[in-house]
């Protein structure tokens, strides 16, 4: 069920929240990369435009949605931003609720300084790796093909539901046997989940869009039933439209305005 969608700066929305009132928070902000991110989707067979294909045709092709958003403040800056919206996100977390902060080598580490001063090093609960295998390789290092997602606690307690997370694969089933192998294992923190793909059908055209699967695993395991869970960065919307049959989760999420195409 979606509660709404509040299109604003996330920090008015923040500072206007009861202490305690949320469960989960999802946050995906901009990852400090210092760029304009933006994507561009395009129909090729007509339009002024060419690009090159194989064997070095040219292909005549037209955008039909451009969508972007601003990810270009200095480090002190993004720093500053991230340290009031995560410092509100505290207050406003219950007693049980818990907070995943997305974000990639541009500034995970950052977080973690941020989210250790703010809700205190002991309530770290783990850092997930998403893993996907996506796009050109680099040819002078280790190609970077993951996220990380800080995970911490408001307080000793946290909800948690082994039982309704979705299983995986065993590596080995030979070595466990056939019901073990049917019912597949628990996820640890490293998360093989591919990206969106380019042709399915939750592709929205936002750049740096979240595949559904992610979140689905995310509100499963952090949320109950009628809790209220929010996304303060909520981009193309996928925490809102996750499909998980979670009847009864409420979302609440902020935008900035999405450009026109
Ligand atoms: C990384 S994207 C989120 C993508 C999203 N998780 C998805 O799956 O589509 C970050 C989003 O945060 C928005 N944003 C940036 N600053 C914001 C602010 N102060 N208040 C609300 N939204 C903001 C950006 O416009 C962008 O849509």
């Amino acid at each position: 069920m979606v509660e709404g969608v509040i299109l604003a700066d996330n920090l008015d929305v923040l500072r206007r929240l009861p202490s305690a009132c949320l469960d989960l928070v999802y946050i995906d902000p901009p990852f400090g990369t210092r760029q304009v991110r933006r994507l561009d989707a395009i129909r090729t067979g007509a339009g002024e435009k060419a690009r090159n294909g194989f064997a070095g045709r040219r292909y005549p092709f037209e955008v039909v949605s451009s969508h972007h958003y601003s990810d270009e403040m200095g480090l002190d800056e993004y720093l500053g931003f991230l340290h009031e919206r995560l410092a509100e996100i505290h207050r406003a977390l219950s007693p049980v609720g818990s907070l995943y902060l997305h974000l990639d080598f541009h500034a995970a580490h950052y977080g973690r300084l941020l989210l250790d001063e703010l809700f205190g090093p002991d309530r770290f609960l783990n850092e997930v790796i998403w893993a996907y295998d996506y796009g050109g390789r680099a040819r002078d290092r280790w190609p970077r093909k993951h996220d990380n997602i800080l995970w911490y606690s408001k307080s000793a307690r946290w909800t948690f539901n082994t039982e309704d997370i979705d299983r995986i694969p065993y590596m080995a089933p030979g070595l466990v046997g056939p019901e073990k192998t049917a019912l597949g294992k628990l996820p640890t923190d490293t998360w093989w989940l591919t990206i969106v793909p380019t042709s399915g059908a939750e592709r929205t055209g936002y750049p740096t869009q979240k595949p559904l699967k992610l979140l689905e695993r995310i509100i499963r395991a952090s949320s109950n039933p009628r809790d209220l869970v929010a996304d303060f960065f909520c981009g193309s919307g996928t925490t809102g439209w996750q499909r998980s049959g979670w009847a009864g989760v409420t979302f609440w999420w902020t935008t900035t305005p999405r450009p026109s195409a």
